[in-house]
């Protein structure tokens, strides 16, 4: 019987372990191959596994990518060398689709490429965003499930997706062509970004909220962060079919700013403060005139009477400044019923403060803090940083007798946005303010998938503005401040 330890002569091989001698290389050319080694039960030599199907495939698809992304640029070079930039403009889309598929085909075949069809498909839409669009980033500003794009760097994009952030495999060639991609955006709102003015603040065509800061400040490569524009903005209705707050939690919104409540949403990054201030603004009558300050325009009021204002910053020559504070001194001069300043983060606080003492009731802000009381002490500290010489209980009676109300939103663990607190500002008790929560979400425990267990509650305690709800027409139901047991 054949036995592949045998020589060839009827001799016993001796097994080869690892460590072992090589077999002898034949000596007779009859031989035809050296002796394998022995498989041995307990082999010593750690056997690497052979590459799995996926990861074939996936290290197949990487070489495409990177063919593709080099001819991209080159064929990018030629692009740019042939069109007639000037008439970009008033070419139709799908002129200019046309237009770029013949210039790359004739260069494909004067560097005897042959792609398939697939690929020629993808190649051709990437020029074009690359001509026309943001390049990499044109499909996830298309994908409409995305909402925020974090690039770090040319090799690492992220998108956030239902609150949670993942990798993308989608990549920019290089730090150049991410620069170039950040130039043509800021040079498109009349601003530069360099090594002396490295980060900048800009808006998209679309609306979206651009943010960028290149090297050296950022280390390894440009970083950029958009917040997607939505077109439709969540409304109370679907916040409320979201798990973001209950309907007793919006009727008792809706008295609030209908009552003309001086209301402030606190939060930190992300976790749904525009979106709630948007939501609010749609319990504002339609008789109201209402004028909206933000540093990037993000609000979208349905009212008929609606004034906007966005802050900008200075010119390249240090010019031209206009302060979110500037705007709201403005805005008090031109007969508001109503103020509403996207993020309150600086000097404008003193003014803001002073809008809703003073007959702008109803006004509404955001201010970025963790808790109630927390947002409070940051009000405080605005005013201090203004420069406003007044004794701390000045200030904080001034804070209490302006805001109202203050919602708490939170991003929580599992990527949910909630309302976490429904606190109401009551007055003063000797130095310090006084609050009373009516609302908040109790955490009862978390899935095994990491989804966060927990319900709405009421604390129990009536609205301290309940008279005032009754005056103005709405009887709330005493039931919706019974807390569930
Ligand atoms: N309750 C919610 N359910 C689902 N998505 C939400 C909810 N609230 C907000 N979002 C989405 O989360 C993203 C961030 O929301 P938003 O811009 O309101 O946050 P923010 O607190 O104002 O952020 P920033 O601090 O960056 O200004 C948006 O894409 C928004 O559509
Ligand atoms: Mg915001």
């Amino acid at each position: 019987m054949f036995s592949r330890f045998k020589k060839p002569d009827g001799t016993e091989a001796k097994p080869v372990t690892a460590a072992g001698p090589r077999p002898a290389a034949p000596v007779a050319s009859h031989v035809a191959a050296p002796v394998a080694a022995p498989k041995p039960a307990l082999a010593v030599r750690p056997v690497a596994a052979p590459p799995s199907a996926e990861a074939v495939a996936a290290d197949k698809e990487k070489k495409r990518k990177d063919r593709l992304m080099e001819l991209k640029v080159e064929l990018h070079k030629k692009l740019l060398e042939s069109l007639n930039l000037a008439a970009l403009e008033h070419a139709t889309e799908a002129n200019l689709k046309a237009e770029i598929a013949d210039i790359a085909s004739e260069a494909l075949t004067e560097m005897s490429v042959a792609l398939n069809k697939e690929d020629r498909a993808t190649l051709n839409q990437e020029l074009y965003d690359e001509v026309m669009g943001l390049g990499p980033l044109e499909p996830l500003l298309k994908d409409e499930s995305v909402s925020d794009i974090l690039v770090n760097g040319p090799h690492r994009i992220f998108v956030e997706r239902g609150g949670k952030l993942t990798l993308t495999d989608i990549t920019f060639k290089d730090e150049r062509h991410l620069l170039r991609i950040i130039d043509k955006i800021v040079s498109a709102v009349g601003r530069r970004v360099d090594e002396s003015n490295p980060y900048c603040d800009a808006r998209l065509a679309d609306g979206s909220r651009f943010n960028c800061m290149v090297p050296p400040v950022a280390v390894d490569g440009s970083l950029v962060s958009i917040r997607k524009f939505k077109k439709e903005k969540l409304g109370i209705s679907d916040l409320v079919r979201f798990g973001a707050f209950t309907e007793e939690m919006a009727a008792y919104l809706q008295a609030a700013v209908s009552c003309r409540l001086n209301v402030i949403v606190s939060g930190g990054t992300g976790s749904g403060k525009t979106t709630t201030l948007n939501a609010l603004s749609s319990f504002i009558d339609n008789t109201e005139r209402v004028l909206t300050i933000e540093d990037t325009a993000e609000l979208q009021l349905q009212q008929v009477h609606v004034g906007r204002m966005e802050s900008r910053p200075a010119n390249v020559e240090g010019k031209g400044a206009v302060t979110q504070r500037d705007c709201l001194r403005n805005a008090l001069r031109m007969r508001p019923d109503r103020i509403i300043v996207g993020e309150t983060r600086g000097e404008e606080v003193i003014d803001m403060l002073q809008a809703m003492n003073t007959g702008h009731d109803g006004s509404m802000t955001t201010i970025h803090a963790n808790s109630a009381r927390d947002g409070i002490s940051r009000l405080e500290n605005m005013v201090a940083m203004a420069g406003i010489e007044m004794p701390l209980k000045a200030v904080r009676s001034q804070i209490a007798s302006a805001v109202n109300l203050i919602v708490q939103a939170s991003r929580l663990q599992d990527g949910s946005r909630r309302m976490v607190s429904i606190t109401e500002i009551t007055g003063m008790e000797g130095e310090v303010i006084s609050m009373q929560e009516i609302f908040r979400f109790e955490r009862l425990g978390v899935e095994p998938n990491g989804k966060i267990i927990g319900r709405f509650n009421a604390t129990g305690v009536r609205s301290h503005y309940s008279d005032r709800f009754r005056q103005w027409g709405y009887d709330l139901p005493a039931s919706i401040y019974e807390p569930i047991v």
